[in-house]
Parts: C-alpha cells; structure tokens; sequence
C-alpha cells in the first residue's frame, strides 16, 4: 500500500514540475514513506534519516519529508528527535500532502525551478490500485486500525475510471489493494462485482488482490476468481497461528479447521490456485505447543509462499497490554524454524515445476533478459526483446534460481 501511495504521490508531484531521481546525490527533497506495522520497520525509517541527514551540508536545498503510518503515529515526535526533518505528515489526504510539500519547496527566489524528487523506479507494465483504506477488524496485535482509521471504500466509478486511464497508457495487470479487500462496498457494489467489471476492460490482461480475511472470502468471491480468466488464481491468505487459543486472542474470528476447509475449498474450485500466507510467531503466550500447532500447519498445508514475522508489541493495541513472555531468542527460534521449513518446500514446489508450461506476462527488459511473472506471482526470466513486454506467452521452464525460474518462450 505505501508502494501504491508513493507511487500516486510522485505522479502527483511531477504534474507540480517535480522530476524524479534515481541517485540521493542529485535529489533536493526525500520523502520517507513509512510503515508502523512492526517496531523493525520504524527502526529502519529512523536509521535512513540518520543516513541521509549528511546531504543537508551538501545541498542546502535538501529537504527531508516523513509521510505514513510513522508520521500518523509519531508526529511532531520525529522532528523532536531529527531536527534535520523539515516536514512530517500521516497520509489522509495525498492531494493536501503534495501540496505542502511543494509550498515548503517554494521559496521566493526559486518558485519556478524545478524540485528533484528521490523515488524508487517502478514498473508502467504493472500497477498496484487502493481500493479500500482502513481497517475494522482490529486484530489484537495489529497497529494498522489506529494509524489508518477504520475502513472506507474508495468510489467505483473513480475506480473504473482509473483503471481504464492506466490501461490506455500501457498498464496489462492491476493488484487491488487494501487491508481487507474482502469488505469493499460502495452503494451495493461489493468486491466480487468490482472484480468483474473491471475484468471487463479490454486490453487489460490480468488482476491481482491482496490482502483477504479468512473470516471475509466467500463463496461468491471464490467463484468469481474461478471463472474470470484474466483473474489470477493468487490468493494471499494470512493465517497468522494455527493455534485456537491463539487464534481467539489474536481475535482472528476463525478457527484453524475453519481455515484449513477454507484452503481445501479453494484448492477444490480454482485450478492450480498458489495461496500465499503470513505467520507471526512469539505472540505472548504463544507456547511450545501452540507453536508447534503452527509448524504441523505451515507442514500440511505447503503454502506456495510463506511471510513470517516475529510478533512486535505495539502501543495503543490490545496485545500490548498482555505480558510478552516469549523472549527474543525464543522468537527468533521459532521464527528460523518456519522459515526453514517454508524455504524447503517452496525449493520442492519450484524443483517440481521445471519442464512445466507457464503463462507468464512480460514486465521489463534487461540486457536481452525479460523479466515475467507467473500467474501464481513467481518470477520467470527469459531471452527476449522489448516487443515482448507488456504481452503474455508460454514458456517452458528449464532451470530454478533460488526464488526465480528461468524458461524458454515456446
Ligand atoms: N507483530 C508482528 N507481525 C505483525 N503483523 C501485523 N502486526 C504485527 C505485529 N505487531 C503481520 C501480520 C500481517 C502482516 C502484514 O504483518 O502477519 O498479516
Ligand atoms: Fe491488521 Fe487485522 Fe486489519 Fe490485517 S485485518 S490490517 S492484521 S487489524
């Protein structure tokens, strides 16, 4: 989702004259967009100001903006701790956030020149749409609720309208986004209905989701994925424990069976579905057993790709308040444990795919190598010219690098 709101940001920004740059040497302003969802993650935001505040003596136009779930949550504490930090802002509005940030930019005797931004390169091939914000279902764990507020679908028709501009500019796959893309709703058009329509755009080849709820994924839902071609049979399902007792603390509102007859239905009605999942292990109270519960899980299930987190108090949720009794080398264990265990299947799954026929689409080009993907999201390179990109093929797959396949186009 920050990717996504960077992205429309920078757009944004480069309607203002903004030009974007790829070397933090050449760049007048850098906006940090940042995430709360794990302490990590907000470490990592505040070592990068420490980073980048040398560039302030080389420039004196340097401008360091924070924006994101940090901001939201920190504000004015980030400037206290980084005076080097010139403007911080949560993200409720992008249009209010690009506007600041070109008045600060602006000063008397340099209104017209051009401001250069530092983003990260994207891809035009692929593209990533929020079409909900927010979330209701306040896991007990989760920061997301209070730094993002509760759920709002964002108006379909500006939704239809969008993907149909991307799309006349080159734009072949959508991923639709959002907390709970499950709980869409706009004036009786549920997520389901949005689905289809936009499987209706022509030239657009294919559609991507995340993030579903167990509790969310209905029948209708799964249908609709089962039958709409250009739907890709990808669903992200995170699991997060598959201990009950957990599970309820966690305030999931599953049980492991009910999602364990979740993903059997899925495997039943959509053809070669990959389903992709995320873990959190050391929740306090989680023991041996509860862990262990998880383990046999992540073991039966074979995700066809796994995101495991070690779990991260965080202020304001209900999970902080519980004792945190599992240690950090405990975390750590178990975390290590999963991983392993989920790298060696995901090596089984991947082995067991060469020689295998795979619809891939083209989305760049490298020194003669195209760079695709797979229904199923994995990464596929082969030999290829830039007529290729924006297209889908077949290609056959001859050898396995680590978390990517190398193939032939047949
Ligand atoms: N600690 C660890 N992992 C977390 N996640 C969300 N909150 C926390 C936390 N406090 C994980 C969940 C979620 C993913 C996006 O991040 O697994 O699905
Ligand atoms: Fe966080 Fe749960 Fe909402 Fe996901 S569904 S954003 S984990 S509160």
């Amino acid at each position: 989702m920050n990717a996504c709101d960077s992205d429309t940001l920078s757009s944004i920004l480069l309607t203002y004259g903004a030009l974007r740059v790829y070397n933090l040497l050449d760049a007048d302003v850098v906006i940090l967009n940042t995430c709360s969802v794990r302490t990590q993650s907000e470490q990592k935001a505040f070592s990068y100001i420490g980073r980048i505040e040398k560039f302030k003596r080389l420039n004196s136009n340097f401008k360091i903006i924070v924006i994101g779930c940090m901001a939201e949550r920190l504000g004015y504490k980030i400037k206290k701790r980084f005076s080097s930090v010139d403007l911080v802002m949560g993200l409720n509005d992008i249009n209010n956030i690009a506007l600041k940030i070109i008045n600060l930019c602006s000063t008397s005797d340099d209104d017209n020149s051009v401001k250069k931004i530092f983003d990260s390169k994207s891809s035009v091939i692929s593209r990533y749409m929020i079409i909900i914000r927010g979330c209701n279902n306040y896991c007990s764990y989760c920061v997301v609720p209070f730094v993002r507020g509760i759920e709002k679908s964002i108006e379909y028709q500006l939704l239809i309208d969008k993907c149909y501009f991307m799309v006349e500019n080159g734009v072949r796959e959508i991923t639709l986004l959002g907390q709970n893309v499950n709980s869409y709703r706009y004036k009786g058009i549920n997520f389901s209905l949005l689905l289809k329509k936009i499987a209706s755009i022509k030239n657009l080849s294919r559609i991507r989701f995340m993030t579903n709820h167990p509790k969310d994924l209905d029948d209708e839902l799964i249908n609709v994925v089962a039958s709409e071609q250009k739907i890709c049979h990808h669903i992200h399902l995170p699991m997060q424990s598959a201990s009950n007792r957990i599970l309820e603390v966690m305030n999931r509102k599953y049980t492991y069976e009910d999602y364990l007859n979740l993903v059997t239905k899925l495997r039943t009605v959509i053809p070669n579905v990959s389903i992709t999942s995320d873990i959190i292990v050391g929740f306090p109270g989680e023991t041996e057993k509860d862990f262990n519960d998880t383990l046999n899980a992540v073991k039966k299930i074979r995700f066809d790709g796994l995101y495991v987190f070690k779990y991260s108090p965080r202020p304001n949720t209900i999970a902080y308040k519980i004792p945190d009794i599992v240690t950090l080398e405990e975390k750590k264990r178990r975390h290590l444990i999963i991983l392993n265990e989920s790298n060696k299947i995901s090596v089984e799954i991947v082995s067991k795919m060469i020689g295998s026929v795979q619809r891939v689409l083209a989305e760049k080009i490298n020194d003669g190598i195209v760079e695709s993907k797979t229904v199923g999201g994995r990464k596929v390179f082969f030999k290829g010219n830039k007529n290729h990109i924006g297209n889908t093929f077949n290609v056959i797959i001859k050898a396995v690098k680590i978390n990517s396949l190398l193939g032939d186009i047949i």
